[in-house]
């Protein structure tokens, strides 16, 4: 297992939380289970697999006892903290009642939910119908099935170097070579050109490009479309994508040009949900429009298998268009946790803190870019934040090998961050959003030291 070493250089702010003595299977004896039982498709971070056993608020812990920051809050889900006791306390009581009933009869769960949810989108906006489902993978397919059906029309505009999930539609939207099987269907997506300034595809800078890449959208639609489209579906900032922040236009013209060609407009704010992006709860609000579909998971439920589609009623109805039935989708289980979740969100400022926190973080990332020329972008909001790390700022070579080697490095001082992009050159800081200005310092400290050591 990969040595873990003290460092005076950086300090880990130690939680009050004492976590149980581990007395499971030890780590190797898991890790041989997982490769003779588990599809290999399942992948691990690190040379050396990480084990987590235990978690409160921004930390987990290994079978070791080892405490670490979780700067990726497993993959941006663990919104409001790992085992919040608000949470927890309502999803033992829902579990204890009553776990599961299927949507077929009423539960006051799913109802009272329903409206938490409709009263947490922009006022006037008429988004207020929720179809829930267990992943946000799920949550994409039914946008697209509604936003198919309601215009008639079958094609759909994704974005490149989006990350739209794991399932066989989802999997079309996404415009990632790595992510796609080679036997997945994509028939009727089309990609158009994300708004990733860093690595601007047409060689331009903006703000005199005139946000090109948006433009873009229209010819796609007249040359690879019948000339009208079902949708348009987009990541307010990309997040496997690598914390992609567009130019603040972009996508208010994109979403001008796809009306134009009859289609509507799906936000996936599965990772910029929930108060991340800080200024604002929803990721779409930063750039002033507003959707006509949402989906969400990850952030909205702090690790349940919850997931949403939400729009106006006129779209939503057309669910009734065939029988479609959802087993666990709406469960009680899930629903006190996305319930508590939310409540959490809005008691305890957790988008100001992301705001407040998520500030503070960005600004130690660009002094770190004043004096590590590896780093070449540091872009995102609030607690969304990415990395770009490069061996030339000129040829923009990306440094994928060092930022493999940076996470090795972090995780050594106890930290835990993801990595992203095409070219798995970015990292990916999305932590918990209750963490401090403490925790966010040793993370600036930790990359600090790492960038110095992957640049000898
Ligand atoms: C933006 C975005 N959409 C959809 C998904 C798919 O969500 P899930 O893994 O819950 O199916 C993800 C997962 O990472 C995502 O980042």
């Amino acid at each position: 297992m990969a040595g873990t070493k003290p460092d005076s250089r950086v300090s880990l702010p130690v939680s009050s939380h004492k976590p149980a003595p581990y007395d499971g299977p030890s780590r190797d004896e898991v890790l041989a289970l997982r490769q003779e039982y588990l599809s290999p498709g399942l992948l691990t971070y690190y040379k050396s697999p990480l084990m987590i056993v235990e978690g409160k608020m921004q930390y987990v812990w290994d079978e070791t006892g080892r405490q670490y920051l979780d700067g990726f809050a497993g993959i941006v889900t663990v919104s409001v903290g790992h085992c919040h006791p608000k949470v927890i306390e309502q999803v033992q009581a829902q579990v204890g009642r009553l776990q599961h009933t299927t949507t077929i009869y009423l539960n006051p769960n799913i109802a009272q939910y329903g409206r938490k949810m409709a009263e947490h989108m922009p006022e006037g906006s008429g988004l207020k119908v929720s179809y829930f489902t267990n992943s946000g993978s799920e949550a994409n397919e039914i946008a697209i099935l509604m936003a198919r059906e309601f215009t008639k029309n079958a094609d759909v505009l994704a974005v490149r170097n989006g990350y739209h999930g794991g399932t066989q539609a989802a999997m079309a939207l996404t415009a990632h070579g790595n992510w796609k099987f080679k036997s997945s269907p994509s028939a009727n997506v089309k990609h158009v050109t994300p708004g990733y300034c860093y690595r601007c595809p047409y060689g331009l800078e903006y703000p005199s490009c005139d946000v090109k890449c948006a433009h873009d959208v229209e010819d796609v639609i007249r040359y690879e479309t019948p000339g009208e489209i079902a949708c348009f579906i987009g990541e307010p900032i990309q997040g496997v994508g690598g914390a992609v922040t567009p130019p603040p236009e972009y996508f208010g013209i994109v979403y001008e040009i796809v009306r134009k060609y009859g289609g509507l407009c799906i936000a996936d704010e599965v990772q910029t949900g929930f108060g991340r992006t800080g200024a604002h709860f929803w990721g779409f609000e930063n750039w002033n429009v507003t959707p006509d579909l949402v989906t969400m998971a990850k952030g909205i439920g702090n690790g349940a298998a919850l997931g949403n589609a939400l729009t106006r009623p006129e779209i939503a109805a057309m669910m009734k268009n065939r029988v479609h039935f959802n087993t666990y989708g709406g469960n009680p289980v899930s629903m006190a946790q996305g319930m508590a979740t939310l409540e959490v969100i809005d008691a305890e400022n957790i988008q100001q803190n992301a705001r407040d926190v998520g500030g503070h973080l960005k600004q130690r990332l660009l002094e770190l870019q004043e004096r590590h020329p590896i780093v070449g972008d540091v872009r995102g909001m609030g607690l969304m934040l990415g990395v770009e790390l490069v061996t030339d700022r000129t040829s923009k070579k990306p440094a994928s090998a060092q930022t493999a080697e940076v996470l090795e490095l972090c995780r050594e001082r106890g930290l835990l961050i993801g990595k992203g992009g095409l070219f798995g050159n970015v990292l990916r800081i999305k932590p918990p959003m209750c963490i401090t200005r403490d925790d966010a310092d040793f993370m600036a400290d930790c990359l600090d030291v790492a960038f110095g050591e992957v640049s000898k």
